[in-house]
């Protein structure tokens, strides 16, 4: 469907045409006076100075021109210049309707076929999985969500942190501890010996320990950076250990982010890259790009319009081991030979923003993506505590995600106990849905960009922008179509409009698109909350207004109902894009 502005823009520019004027002046915006019209279009002012004339003049022979138009109530130019045009409400109820037939809930689609890949989540293997991950997953996945909302090809890949440090770190530290383990030994033979098997609490005690040892002991240090470098190259002992290391993680991982309603269709690591790096450096050498410095292999990336320093991106260390700019790029290698994507979206911590400038310029001088593909740095800004600080535990250590959800279902759970649950496991399961709605509703209202203030009991208000607050009033939709004895997905019919809430509410609903549109343009889930908190609120001040079960008119109550299906549609299509679970009773 096309959004009402782009069909409105039409009109307008229809009309400047035959008006004798450029008809690219007649662009409609929906108007922030919604008391004064609807829509509003300001090229007149714009005409003024091209043609030499008075705005209005130009105003008024426009909007002369627009009240033949069928769809229109009114189009009036008001001093100095605007034409403002509202909507005839037969015209929003047959835009409603096509809504409500459409099997995309009217978001417009993108003309072009397009493949978006979307590198979010990026945990780190062996480590714990932390609420600096949080972000990451949450706006990760509803951008993925939004880009197939609008037609798009979108695949999103967690980019696992599997083959760092880190990892050398646990080795390291194992092998200290069980010095005996037949996956230490030079002999380890994979097809014969076996590695003991790991379990979530070994590794994450095994990793802070080994990474603050290393910090203490230099010769622990040595030895983990050795044990790094060696799993890199393939030692089959550390290999196999690395598997069982994986394994591990990977389920925990998978356990945590379902919870979270956040699923990746690739499941590939930093070290799926390492059979890209001696293509990546062959490049990087035949493009004469790579040269010694410090004993490191590095590429210059600076440019002369650069205001701040842009160092050398470092391609292998002094002692030949890969780091993070070299796996980035070899996925880069990777991404661009199995899926040709048109973009990469990148959803990492805005700290980062310098590593991704490097990254990227780099791949364009080597060419490794075709120029028209778009590489693109979404950071995001970090979760604080009410101190302003990044959120932590109240021992001040780093908040583990698993906790956080913990904390917050707890919460949620005690502030519903005795509302009417029909089991003690049906509050559990949807104190958990609210605490997530909670947690991802008062991140995603936030522009990405932002850093905001991680508020568990303005998170869980039942009033206001919040996820509760949605879920609730997808609920009270639900009772009332239940006590009508409606089927909330039946096909609606709408005879009229019989207020100034239900115009209210019909023109909200119509601009759903928009904001859609609004939102993968600038690859920002927030503006999503934003509307679908507008139309939560809408709906409550036209439900209190309107006795809708118990009106008399069948005509009038028949087409309210229809409105809250309508309604109902669209807050779920908001929330699936967000990633957050609606449920039937709260
Ligand atoms: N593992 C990284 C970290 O924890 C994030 C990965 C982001 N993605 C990427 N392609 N570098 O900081």
């Amino acid at each position: 469907m096309q959004t009402i502005t782009k069909i409105l823009t039409e009109i307008v520019e229809g009309a400047f045409a035959a008006c004798g004027y450029e008809s690219r002046l007649g662009a409609v915006s929906t108007s922030d006076r919604l008391d004064l019209c609807q829509f509003q279009c300001n090229g007149a002012f714009d005409g003024a100075k091209l043609y030499h004339k008075a705005p209005f003049m130009i105003a008024e022979e426009v909007a002369a021109k627009l009240q033949e138009n069928s769809i229109l109530e009114k189009a009036e130019a008001v001093r100095p210049g605007f034409i403002n045009l509202t909507l005839k409400d037969s015209y929003l109820l047959s835009y409603a309707a096509q809504i409500a037939a459409d099997q995309n809930a009217g978001i417009p689609q993108a003309e072009q076929e397009e493949t978006i890949i979307l590198d979010y989540g990026g945990p780190n293997v062996a480590k714990p999985l932390h609420i600096g991950h949080l972000r990451s997953a949450i706006i990760g996945e509803s951008l993925k969500r939004l880009a197939r909302a609008t037609g798009r090809k979108a695949l999103g890949d967690i980019h696992l942190g599997d083959w760092g440090l880190q990892i050398g770190l646990v080795i390291a530290e194992l092998e200290e501890r069980n010095p005996d383990w037949k996956c230490f030994a030079d002999d380890f033979c994979p097809e014969t010996d076996s590695v003991p098997a790991l379990d979530t609490d070994t590794l994450s005690e095994v990793y802070p320990f080994a990474s603050k040892k290393s910090k203490e002991d230099e010769a622990f240090k040595k030895k983990a950076q050795a044990a790094t470098y060696d799993l890199q190259s393939g030692r089959p002992g550390y290999m196999a250990l690395w598997k069982e290391i994986m394994r591990v993680s990977v389920d925990d991982l998978k356990r945590n982010y379902e919870k979270l309603n956040v699923y990746f269709d690739l499941w590939y690591g930093e070290s799926d890259a390492e059979q890209y790096v001696n293509t990546l450096v062959e490049l990087l050498q035949d493009k004469g790009l790579l040269y010694e410095s410090d004993g490191a292999q590095v590429v210059d990336v600076a440019e002369e319009s650069d205001k701040a320093p842009m160092p050398p991106v470092i391609i292998k260390k002094s002692d030949h081991s890969s780091i993070y700019a070299t796996t980035d790029l070899a996925t880069l290698i990777q991404r661009q030979k199995d899926f040709a994507p048109d973009q990469i979206w990148y959803i990492v911590d805005k700290r980062q923003s310098l590593h991704f400038s490097q990254v990227f310029r780099c791949a364009r001088k080597a060419g490794i993506v075709p120029e028209q593909t778009a590489l693109e740095f979404l950071g995001f800004g970090t979760m604080n505590g009410s101190d302003g600080k990044p959120y932590k535990t109240r021992d001040g250590g780093v908040m583990r995600l698993a906790d956080l959800i913990e904390t917050v279902t707890t919460a949620a759970y005690d502030k519903m106990s005795g509302s009417g649950f029909v089991s003690e496991e049906d509050q559990q399961e949807i104190a958990e849905k609210v605490g997530i709605a909670a947690i991802k509703f008062g991140d995603l209202i936030n522009h990405r960009s932002k850093d905001y203030i991680f508020d568990i009991d303005k998170f869980l208000s039942f009033e206001g922008k919040t996820g509760p607050y949605i879920l609730y009033t997808i609920t009270r939709i639900h009772s009332i179509l239940n006590k009508a004895g409606v089927n909330p997905d039946a096909e609606i019919t709408m005879s009229g409009v019989y207020s100034d809430l239900e115009r209210e509410l019909l023109l909200t609903i119509a601009l759903t698109g928009e904001v859609f549109q609004h939102a993968v343009e600038e690859k920002a889930p927030n503006y999503l909350c934003e509307n679908v908190y507008q139309l939560a609120s809408v709906f409550s001040k036209f439900y209190h207004d309107h006795h809708i079960l118990t009106e008399s008119d069948p005509e009038k109550k028949n087409t309210w109902l229809a409105l809250s299906m309508l309604t109902r549609k669209l807050l779920l299509k908001h929330l699936e894009v967000l990633g957050i679970e609606a449920v039937d009773h709260m």
